[in-house]
């Protein structure tokens, strides 16, 4: 591909604007030679004004969203885009949100352009396992993870029971529930089915992924065997219907 296609296709301008990058010689080697169009050097040996790029194609993205930031390229902001490089949401394809974590959610996000590992981990019939940590307006009274485990759980207005869901306690009001669905609020709406209010959710795990010690509001790149143990994960959740 060649280099003004690759800028493009990463966000960093439509075609015309990145040829302009390398005719104002602003795209060079690592070692400093300007780059012309032409030349065949693939992502890690570009730069831009001296800086490597963006990740690259098909790169997956772990971001600690912060509270208050939305999973939208458009709604109101903040936006979780507000945390990214500005390039992310003008690349073809998109940096897209790998499902999406209400507003006042806060923990691990993920990010693909990847479309096949998107649909992998979200599709409804993957069961990708999920961990949330809760903070909760009331004690436990003692028999939520019984009604959680049971597969017998309907939250408000469903008619589907849930999946059964593990629930380990932290403290009197805190909790880490894993679920392998993903409805609309779910974590939120199972507590108020048993007669509990979150008062604060944050998500810790996604399958064989964990938060780790990743500042509110960082973000890094998946390692390639990160991501291959995401995808056997999944595979393997989908294909037990954990
Ligand atoms: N469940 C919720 O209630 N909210 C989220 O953001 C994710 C799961």
């Amino acid at each position: 591909m060649s280099i003004a296609r690759q800028l493009a296709k990463l966000g960093y301008g439509t075609r015309k604007e990145t040829e302009r990058l390398l005719t104002a010689r602003r795209v060079t080697s690592a070692d400093g030679a300007v780059l012309k169009d032409g030349d065949r050097v693939d992502h890690d040996g570009i730069r831009l004004d001296g800086a490597p790029l963006d990740p690259p194609q098909g790169s997956v993205i772990l971001l600690n969203k912060p509270v208050g930031y939305v999973c939208s390229t458009h709604d109101r902001p903040p936006l979780v885009y507000d945390l990214l490089p500005p390039r992310f949401p003008h690349r073809d394809p998109i940096m897209a949100t790998v499902g999406r974590l209400d507003a006042d959610t806060s923990g691990l996000l993920l990010l693909t352009d990847d479309g096949a590992v998107n649909h992998l981990l979200t599709s409804p019939k993957s069961h990708v396992p999920k961990t949330y940590v809760a903070t909760l307006a009331e004690p436990l009274r003692g028999d939520e993870g019984e009604r959680f485990t049971s597969g017998t759980l309907r939250l408000q207005g469903e008619s589907t029971p849930l999946l059964p869901a593990r629930l380990d306690q932290i403290h009197e009001r805190e909790a880490a529930l894993t679920i392998s669905e993903g409805r609309y609020h779910q974590v939120r709406r199972m507590f108020a089915a048993v007669g509990n209010h979150v008062v604060s959710l944050r998500r810790t795990a996604l399958a064989t992924l964990e938060l780790g010690t990743l500042a509110e509001g960082e973000w890094r790149v998946l390692e390639a065997s990160e991501v291959a143990a995401l995808v056997t994960a999944a595979r393997n959740a989908k294909r037990s219907g954990a």
